[in-house]
């Protein structure tokens, strides 16, 4: 925090302008509009992300309505809200044909052996930022079991994406935004009890990519002791070493309770965790197989691969005498079903689902109804105001996730500033303005004309603000649902057009200058500026609050962001509206 600091205090140069020696105007250095802009250009490019992502998940569940009307009546699936499950796609646990028998017994995550690709299609990769962290099993269309330490210091789902597994013949696997974490309730981060961790996918698999579900076990009941099942994973080759480029597998048999108790000691929980390896050591799961499968081949026509432990801890990795330790997923059976099968009106929304609904219209829509169903779980049919409340909350909430999401793309930003701003900012000295109470925005060639300075709205006129073409309709007569899908779709492609329009190679935020007036400060001593900022060609002024000293700087940038995002969606929106006289 002290290095941001200081950091801003060198973003902030004084460019002033003064009457008769006193400074009327400051104009924030070059620098410092290079880190807005940059930040402007992230907010960008998140606000198109999760544009696209909204509508891939309602093609997603159109596509999937369409199959289950071709598939004919008595068939179709029963209608449930947009933000639930469908239901479970096909069988689980199958492995494609010539990949199944070549996980050999002596193959080894500690030490190596490649599985052949795509031959754990249900195993995925948990990404931190980017940045792989730990395994995860896909175990429905929309759902990847983990370890809940995997989310230990970030649980925040904006955060994290999971890359699904690539096909047999190396098709590229995809990688999916994540909606909700569901870490156990009762996990113990010193015990490591109960490290179990439900991760919702924001789309869910599609039927036609190589990435498919697990089996759960069905009953209770588990393999004996000697089975011989499955790890793979992306781990660490020995401890400490570096984690593996392709994935890894090994044959590791189960243990008994009793053997697992004596070899790793109390810290072995047996009534949720299992043991599995060779006390002979050499081959184990290591650092970064977390939440990978521990599956066991159940035998009969189609032989299925069975889910029975998740991938939790252990005492170094292939250390003699020291098996890998499992959470056992038998025994979560319950809860895991009744996570996944939670009505939306009984869990918070998540903030990415929170984020991509627009709360401008007045009347609350049905959308709206349905996002916000859980705060309005105990309110009577007849208590308008109980429901109004409830959106209230609601709205409070999705506040508090833009601020989570913006909070973040400002730490992100400020840890690279020092790369972005280069060894030191030089400062720049200003011209005097004219006059004190019309600060002048130097305006770009050209462009003085179509702009118009406003003071909480703004105007553009461009090239890529078309509006969007509108989705053509496909048949819907004899599909039940599919209409309000294609309502949907068409409301989010309404409300995100003017981010969506935009060519991602042209979506960079552009801030060409931060004029405070130093005559004007509030309590809070933020002074009041103009701010005048660009994407692509497209031009927009406002004016916002700002501070001059680091922390109020600091404070008072994301907003500045804020506004000028909604400065360009509104003007975008202005310019589609039909001219007045
Ligand atoms: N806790 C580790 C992880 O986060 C998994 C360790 C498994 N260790 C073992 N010896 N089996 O990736």
């Amino acid at each position: 925090m002290l290095l941001a600091m200081l950091l801003l205090l060198l973003l902030l140069s004084p460019d002033s302008q003064t009457a008769h020696g006193h400074p009327l105007y400051m104009r924030l250095s070059p620098s410092t509009l290079q880190v807005l802009s940059a930040q402007g250009t992230q907010a960008l490019q998140a606000a198109q992300r999760s544009a696209q992502w909204a509508i891939k998940r309602v093609l997603m569940e159109i596509r999937h309505r369409l199959h289950d009307c071709q598939a004919g009546p008595g068939r179709s699936r029963p209608q449930g809200p947009l933000l639930q499950d469908p239901p479970e796609p096909g069988p689980c646990g199958e492995r494609s044909q010539g990949v199944a028998n070549v996980t050999r017994a002596h193959g080894r995550i500690v030490g190596g052996s490649t599985a052949p690709s795509g031959a754990w299609p249900w195993l995925v990769r948990l990404q931190l930022g980017g940045l792989p962290l730990c395994g995860g099993v896909l175990v429905a269309s929309s759902w990847v079991l983990t370890a809940a330490h995997c989310f230990a210091r970030a649980s925040n789902e904006l955060l994290w994406t999971v890359v699904l597994a690539e096909g047999p013949q190396g098709e590229q696997a995809v990688e999916v935004q994540v909606n909700r974490i569901l870490p156990h309730p009762k996990f113990d981060p010193q015990t490591f009890h109960n490290d179990l961790a439900l991760v919702q996918l924001w789309t869910p698999v599609s039927p036609e990519g190589p990435a498919r579900p697990v089996c759960l076990p069905q009953g209770s009941r588990e393999p004996p002791a000697g089975t011989p099942c499955a790890i793979a994973g992306w781990g660490a080759l020995f401890e400490d070493g570096p984690e593996s480029q392709a994935v890894r597998e090994a044959r590791v048999p189960l243990l008994s309770a009793d053997t697992c108790q004596k070899a790793l000691g109390p810290g072995l929980r047996p009534s949720t965790m299992l043991c599995a390896g060779y006390l002979a050591g050499g081959i184990d799961s290591c650092q970064g197989d977390s939440g990978g499968p521990l599956t066991c081949s159940e035998s009969g026509p189609r032989p299925r691969e069975v889910l029975f432990g998740v991938t939790s801890w252990g005492d170094g990795c292939g250390e003699p005498g020291k098996p890998g330790v499992y959470t056992r997923v038998a025994v979560f059976k319950d809860w895991l079903q009744e996570q996944m099968n939670a009505a939306p009106s009984t869990r918070e929304p998540s903030c990415r689902e929170l984020l991509a609904w627009d709360p401008r219209e007045e009347e609350p829509s049905a959308d709206a109804q349905e996002l916000c169903a859980f705060y309005a779980r105990r309110c009577r049919r007849s208590e308008r105001s109980c429901a109004q409340l409830a959106l209230q909350q609601c709205l409070q909430r999705r506040r508090r996730c833009e601020l989570r999401s913006l909070a973040h793309t400002l730490l992100g930003l400020l840890r690279g500033a020092q790369e972005l701003l280069g060894p030191r900012p030089g400062l720049q000295r200003g011209v005097p303005a004219p006059a004190r109470s019309a600060p002048s925005l130097r305006e770009p060639p050209g462009h003085k004309d179509r702009e118009q300075r406003l003071y909480s709205g703004s105007r553009v006129a461009g090239t890529w603000f078309q509006k969007p073409k509108p989705e053509r309709r496909k048949e819907t007569k004899g599909c039940p649902g599919l209409e309000p899908l294609q309502q949907k779709l068409a409301a989010i492609q309404g409300a995100h057009a003017w981010i969506l329009q935009i060519p991602t190679e042209h979506l960079a935020m552009n801030f060409h200058e931060v004029l405070a007036d130093l005559g004007s400060k509030t309590l809070t001593g933020l002074f009041k500026a103009w701010v005048r900022a660009g994407l692509g060609d497209q031009h927009v002024v406002f004016s916002g609050l700002v501070g001059l000293e680091p922390s109020t700087l600091a404070h008072s940038l994301p907003r500045l962001l804020v506004q000028a995002l909604k400065a360009f969606r509104s003007a975008f929106l202005t310019e589609g509206e039909p001219q007045g006289p």
